[in-house]
């Protein structure tokens, strides 16, 4: 009889030899394999296989027969350069479905998903930026007006309370961040609450966790609908995300529905409030544990702004420093310490086969330590992204705060423009001092930032006496 089957060994591309799996980190616990030090302690753990085999090698997690960290600024090319018919997203973000909604972002077919991300696009282009740098300084005057002469403020909190002011509004309009903003805190913070392991396995469980993150989203979607109708029958236009939805089409032609509309909207929400936040609290810390830089950065502030407190998009982009300082915060302690991708297609690298099913792994986190990329990795140094080192142009994708490829994030401009408004006031504006003996990343959270408490003292400082020179 002749065999009509064909086996996966059969279907793969032919080569010359065997083809060998990535090696094995040795370790771990029966069953829960590498996980539990995952867990907790996600760095070591990358560091070690990457000190023992290089830039890839195998971990054993539960639900996948082999994960694939992969690397250092060659292999993130590679996994980066994947597409997504090699490689899928949908099964690593299963858990925001309930909350994005079915068939929308990475719930949707390629194609589909594609098109959506496209309309992210068009909502960040650069003739909206004016109006949301406008709306980053608005808000950030008003937040931290509100701070006394001197007090005790937790970092952590305020990056997260601010940016949450700055989110809706871009997202939803001036108006509605004024009219409806604690309404729509309450509601992003019950959605993001049914965010946890058990949701990865199993998002519609019967628990009060997820009833409340499912409520929450129904409401949400009611408040979008509200808002939509009333500027179409008013024929209000807007400059934010929303109105860009409002607007767009499918490419045969389809309007957006209200539920993909509020769906989108949360994507883009989650993906730019915490990481945002995060960012800003480790920028305060690194800044004041490294004093000598907040002298420069106020030098730098008094060269751009020079007598005005005015803060334009132009003035923004000239501070170079800061830009380089934020990008330092984000190297030492990126927000998404791994990214991941199920394999669909099995590929060849570096002398191994990664097969079909496999889940691969990249960590900037770890890969933002590599001595061969970053001189002296653990010291706080903007100067390496300055002109006369340019560490990360030196070494395409060796820095992937912001992932890289295909699906780099679409927000690099707006957050970077966000938190130089911020840091720009906070510098004018404020002293800070250090409280707690150590400041760690918490890896328990999914977007890790600085573990609570995360306290700081600030002075308000004597306002710039400027003096007219005849
Ligand atoms: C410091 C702040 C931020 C950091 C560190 C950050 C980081 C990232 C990273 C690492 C990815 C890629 C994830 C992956 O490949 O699995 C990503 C994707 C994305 N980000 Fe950001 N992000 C930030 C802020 C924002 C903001 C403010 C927005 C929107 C205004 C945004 C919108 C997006 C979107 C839409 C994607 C998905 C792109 C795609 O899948 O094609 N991000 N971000």
């Amino acid at each position: 009889m002749t065999a009509t089957t064909t086996t996966r060994d059969e279907a793969r591309p032919r080569t010359s030899g065997p083809r060998k799996l990535p090696p094995m980190l040795p370790g771990g616990l029966p069953l829960l394999g590498h996980s539990v030090e995952m867990r907790y302690r996600p760095i070591d753990l990358f560091q070690r296989g990457r000190d023992r085999f290089g830039e890839m090698f195998s971990l054993k997690l539960p639900g996948t027969p082999v994960s694939v960290m992969m690397s250092g600024p060659k292999a993130h090319q590679k996994f980066f350069r994947l597409t997504d018919e090699e490689i899928s997203m949908r099964e690593v973000y299963k858990l925001m479905t309930p909350i994005f909604g079915k068939g929308i972002a990475y719930d949707a077919e390629p194609e589909i998903m594609k098109e959506q991300l496209a309309f992210f696009h068009d909502a960040l282009r650069e003739t909206r930026l004016k109006t949301y740098a406008a709306g980053f300084v608005e808000e950030t005057e008003e937040y931290f007006g509100k701070w006394g002469d001197e007090g005790v403020v937790d970092l952590y909190q305020a990056g997260n309370e601010l940016t949450i002011y700055t989110s809706s509004r871009s997202l939803l309009g001036r108006s509605f961040r004024y009219k409806l903003s604690s309404e729509f805190q309450r509601l992003y913070y019950e959605m993001e609450a049914g965010l946890n392991l058990l949701a990865f396995f199993a998002p519609d469980l019967p628990l009060p966790s997820f009833r409340r993150r499912d409520a929450a989203r129904k409401r949400l979607g009611e408040l979008v609908s509200a808002i939509v109708r009333e500027r179409r029958e008013k024929g209000i236009g807007e400059e934010d995300f929303l109105q860009t939805l409002m607007d767009a089409h499918y490419k045969d032609g389809r309007g957006l529905t209200e539920d993909e509309m509020t769906g989108l909207l949360l994507a883009i929400m989650f993906a730019g409030h915490h990481t945002s936040g995060v960012t800003f609290a480790w920028t305060g810390i690194l800044l004041n544990q490294n004093p000598q830089w907040i002298g420069r950065l106020r030098e730098e502030q008094d060269r751009v702004l020079g007598d005005s407190d005015e803060l334009s998009l132009e003035k923004l982009r000239g501070m170079n420093l800061l830009e380089c300082a934020v990008k330092e915060a984000l190297r030492l302690y990126p927000p998404i310490i791994v990214m991941m991708r199920k394999v669909l297609k099995g590929f060849e690298y570096g002398g191994y086969y990664v097969p079909p099913e496999a889940m691969i792994m990249t960590s900037p986190a770890m890969a933002h330590r590599i001595p061969e990329v970053f001189a002296d990795p653990n010291r706080f140094d903007p100067e390496r992204f300055g002109p006369e080192r340019d560490e990360d142009k030196k070494n395409p994708m060796g820095w992937i705060s912001f992932g890289g490829g295909r699906h780099r994030c679409m927000g690099i401009v707006f957050a970077q423009l966000q938190l130089r408004a911020v840091w720009s006031h906070l510098l004018r504006n404020f002293d800070f001092e250090l409280l707690e003996p150590r400041y760690e990343p918490d890896y328990n959270r999914m977007l890790v930032g600085p573990r609570m408490p995360c306290r700081a003292r600030y002075r308000r400082r004597k306002r710039r006496v400027v003096v007219a020179v005849a």
